[in-house]
């Protein structure tokens, strides 16, 4: 099975993004040029001067993990962040470190309002549209609540970043597969963003697929501190690294058939 993105999606990993949103050839140049003794790796300097052009992207980020709470609402599958929350981070608090999202997502409209920004980046939780991973049809609940999300967005003028995947995967593939361990994952997740192309890709243009690949293999399988929690299996580390890899490239290649 090969991945089929849309044509017009843009498949980039979170660092790729920062290039496309920052990186307009040449105004960089303007920075250095304006004030010459301006560091260029001294970031804080950065926001000192007039530096940022004039087609930057001015948002905020979130993933659905920290900020949509309703872990089980609504027909959402347990991910395997849930399941490590209940074993191994018990003294989290009644929303589960989250800001409940799912429930007042008209605060956070309005916050968005607020704040008066160009784009918002959000994650779509794997397993509030697909339960248990898979499947042709979506949890017409979670469906519901994205597109009512990125209908509002759309209304607002505020550029929806869609992340496919910001670690929460859906726990049944990890109890079924073993997770990102396993290669069946690049072809499930290719189904799974497929669906959210062709879902939400008329409002989406900018697609992020997975955040931070290194904290999913590291932190997942070496230092057992991210879901799911194993620990000191080296090779597992780069079994899940190389498996991500090709979901990140496997996304970037043009479509096969259309
Ligand atoms: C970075 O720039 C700020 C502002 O000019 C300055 O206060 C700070 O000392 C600089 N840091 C380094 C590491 O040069
Ligand atoms: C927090 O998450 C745990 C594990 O997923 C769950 O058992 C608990 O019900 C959750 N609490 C709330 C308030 O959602
Ligand atoms: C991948 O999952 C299949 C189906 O459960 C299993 O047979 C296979 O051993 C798994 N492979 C790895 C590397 O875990």
């Amino acid at each position: 099975m090969s991945s089929r993105p849309p044509r017009r999606s843009v498949m980039l990993s979170a660092l790729l993004l920062l290039r496309a949103v920052t990186a307009f050839s040449g105004d960089g140049r303007a920075i250095w040029s304006r004030n010459p003794t301006v560091s260029p790796v001294n970031e804080s300097q950065l926001f000192l001067y007039d530096t940022f052009p004039p087609n930057f992207f001015w948002g905020v980020g979130t993933g659905a993990l920290q900020v949509e709470g309703g872990w089980k609402k609504d027909g959402k599958g347990p991910s395997i962040w849930d399941h490590f929350i209940q074993t191994h981070l018990k003294s989290v608090d009644s929303t589960n470190g989250s800001s409940d999202s799912y429930v007042f997502l008209e605060k956070d409209l309005s916050a968005l309002d607020f704040l008066g920004v160009s784009f918002y980046q959000f994650s779509i939780s794997w397993p509030r549209l697909f339960p248990d991973g898979t499947g042709a049809v979506a949890n017409a609940q979670g469906l519901r609540y994205y597109n009512a999300l990125l209908d509002a967005l759309v209304l607002r003028d505020i550029e929806p970043v869609v992340t496919l995947y910001h670690w929460d995967l859906p726990l049944a593939l990890q109890e079924k597969y073993g997770g990102w361990k396993n290669e069946t994952m690049i072809d499930l997740f290719n189904d799974y963003a497929t669906y959210c192309f062709q879902m939400f890709g008329d409002r989406v243009k900018y697609w992020i697929t997975i955040h931070n690949p290194y904290l999913v293999a590291w932190h997942g399988y070496m230092t057992g501190l991210h879901a799911p929690g194993e620990k000191g299996d080296t090779a597992a580390v780069y079994t899940v690294g190389h498996n991500l890899i090709k979901v990140l490239y496997s996304s970037l290649l043009p479509p096969t058939s259309e």
